[in-house]
């Protein structure tokens, strides 16, 4: 049996408090909403971390927790799914990380992060994990410090360990120039106007913005996730627009978490980028149709299900 791939994932822990209202209210105004409230396990990397697992690969999670009843049920949940969490660390001083989350009929979302334990993820914590755990691969995200990511990046370059860059939440300040080469880097629509005010409202203006992106970061694929319309992938030669597939829309949250996650662990199964943008682009569209973020990431059988249905690949 083939060797499962090993992904390190450096980022956040959050809990989610999901608020599901028929609309968001304007400044100033109160609104009573019957459509209910849940506590729910998110935070992007812990979606990715589950979705490594979930997806076939040896998935080990470096993170922060906060030393409360958050943190112990999500590590309980962590270690439930298989995750490898000898590298979460607890912070005894600040509060799990928490996301307030509202959630539209539609499935659109509004969030605001409250990063508590997530802001103490020191660069010296991840670079003694990324020696120890030895990763085919590490998968970053900006939802910790930027110099923890820089460091971590970095670190992974340094021993040729490819780097995945996953670019949100949108930073505006974060010195994208800072990171060594990556292999990937993945913006979505909102990210991608934040690091190069271009909107990528169609191909012309996916090639653009790829092309601002390159004077700032330097990657050997570029991919846009583009939501509704799919992802755009760019090696700076060729470049493919890849549809999503069509699911009922309930709920996105974590749908761009385990669409980055999915192209990772597929590209470094197979080395084929493309095949890799079509296998995120299932694993979005599953994800979409369920509920919540650690909810709603699919596993490899469904992801394989679908594409058999579906005649993909
Ligand atoms: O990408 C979705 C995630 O963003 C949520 O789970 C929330 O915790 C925030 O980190």
């Amino acid at each position: 049996m083939q060797r499962k791939i090993r992904v390190l994932t450096v980022s956040s822990a959050n809990m989610d408090f999901v608020m599901n209202v028929s609309k968001v209210p304007s400044a100033g105004e109160t609104l009573s909403d019957p459509g209910g409230y849940s506590f729910i396990p998110g935070g992007k990397g812990a979606n990715a971390a589950v979705a490594f697992r979930r997806l076939g690969g040896d998935s080990v999670f470096c993170a922060s927790l906060g030393s409360d009843a958050n943190g112990a049920a999500l590590l309980d949940i962590y270690k439930a799914e298989g995750i490898d969490t000898r590298f979460i660390r607890t912070d005894p001083k600040n509060p799990t990380g928490l996301a307030a989350i509202m959630v539209e009929p539609g499935g659109a979302n509004r969030i605001i992060v409250f990063p508590g334990s997530n802001a103490s993820l020191d660069a010296k914590f991840v670079e003694s994990a990324l020696v120890q755990c030895k990763p085919d691969a590490l998968f970053l995200q900006f939802e910790i410090p930027a110099g923890t990511v820089l460091a971590a990046a970095s670190a992974a370059a340094a021993r040729n360990i490819p780097v995945f860059v996953d670019a949100g939440p949108a930073t505006p300040d974060f010195p994208l120039e800072k990171l060594p080469p990556l292999e990937v880097f993945s913006p979505n629509e909102t990210e991608t106007e934040t690091y190069t005010g271009i909107d990528p409202k169609n191909p012309d203006l996916c090639l653009k913005a790829v092309m601002e992106l390159s004077k700032r970061v330097r990657a050997r694929y570029y991919v846009l996730k583009l939501g509704g319309r799919g992802c755009y992938i760019c090696d700076g030669k060729y470049y493919y627009c890849l549809p999503p597939y069509d699911m009922p829309v309930v709920d996105t949250t974590a749908a761009g978490d385990c669409f980055t996650a999915g192209l990772t662990l597929e590209y470094l199964r197979s080395g084929d980028m493309v095949r890799a943008g079509k296998y995120a682009n299932i694993v979005g569209s599953l994800s979409v149709s369920v509920k919540g973020a650690m909810p709603s990431i699919p596993t490899a059988a469904a992801v394989g299900r679908f594409a058999a249905e579906n005649g993909i690949f």
